[in-house]
């Protein structure tokens, strides 16, 4: 069991938590993630270590709620528990020869780049951040990400903060400007894809974070399955993060609209019931 140390509403459906995982919190570093389950009926769904704390012996995830299992998680209180936490699972970031980066996180991605971009200011290196969301309530961490970064930009669909359009207006003008060496892009498929049309054209090297669906994390039940520069790889052993510039979005997109039927019922063909939201 692992006791939910401190739990921090961020916005109406996004929840930062502080979890007891000592093992977890020794060995791993930002990019990697670990699978949790709420309860033991409960699915295993993969979340992405956002900080960790040696000392405390804790690891922090940021958790949009948005299908049955995050929603069982929400209703966890601080020092309740969960019942099973595996990590840390992937390949720990890789920027060290980023000189001078940008940071694209889109939507609940911006969990994702938020322990980067303090690894980047600690190294010493220059990052701009972009933050996109589709309204301004849905925007996480604003002040740390303004404190760690170089520049920071908010982009929101509707206009309600920062400037209205895409993260990809805001990355166009950056890149435009000149002098980045690489981008790290992370957030729903489209956006990423989008991400990396965009770079390519300036030649700028571009990491993407793959959420595909996962189920055991360690290469063998083929869920993560994606196909990266013609050859197949499992996003939980060989990745998550893969030059955005050889995936094969369109597949990717694809293989995740598999089970999207099941998941609008919450429908669990184990048990034969709905999980009621
Ligand atoms: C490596 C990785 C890191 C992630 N990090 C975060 C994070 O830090 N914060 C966060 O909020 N979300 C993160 N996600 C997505 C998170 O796993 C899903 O939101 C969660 O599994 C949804 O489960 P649900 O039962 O609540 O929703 P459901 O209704 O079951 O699913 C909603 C959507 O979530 C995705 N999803 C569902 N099950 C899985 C699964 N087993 N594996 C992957 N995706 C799934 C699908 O896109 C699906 O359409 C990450 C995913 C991956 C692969
Ligand atoms: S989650 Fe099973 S192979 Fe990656």
């Amino acid at each position: 069991m692992f006791r939910i140390a401190r739990k921090n509403v961020l916005n109406f459906n996004t929840v930062e938590y502080e979890i007891e995982a000592p093992l977890v919190a020794k060995s791993c570093r930002g990019g990697q993630f670990v699978i949790l389950r709420v309860d033991e009926n409960g699915e295993r769904i993969p979340l992405t270590i956002a900080d960790y704390d040696r000392a405390r012996g804790t690891v922090t995830v940021i958790v949009q709620t948005i299908g049955a299992t995050t929603y069982k998680l929400s209703q966890k209180g601080e020092g309740e528990y969960i019942c099973d936490l595996v990590g840390p699972l992937g390949n720990p970031t890789d920027l060290g020869d980023c000189e001078n980066a940008i940071l694209v996180g889109g939507g609940i991605g911006s969990a994702v780049i938020y322990p980067q971009t303090a690894e980047m200011k600690k190294l010493g290196k220059k990052v701009t951040v972009i933050v996109g969301a589709k309204t301004k309530e849905l925007l996480i961490h604003e002040d740390d990400f303004r404190a760690r970064s170089d520049e920071f930009i908010i982009m929101t669909d509707d206009g309600s903060y920062g400037e209205k359009g895409f993260v990809t207006d805001a990355l166009k003008k950056l890149l435009d400007r000149g002098g980045y060496d690489c981008v790290f892009a992370v957030g729903p498929l489209p956006m990423m894809r989008a991400v990396c049309a965009l770079t390519e054209g300036y030649g700028v090297k571009t990491i993407v974070s793959m959420n595909s669906i996962m189920v055991d994390g360690t290469g063998m039940c083929g869920g993560c399955r994606l196909t990266v520069g013609g050859k197949t790889k499992y996003a939980c052993v060989d990745g998550p993060e893969f030059d955005g510039h050889l995936v094969d979005f369109n597949e990717a997109i694809n293989r995740s609209k598999i089970y999207r039927e099941q998941e609008a019922e919450h429908y669990c063909r184990l048990k034969g019931e709905s999980v009621k939201l």
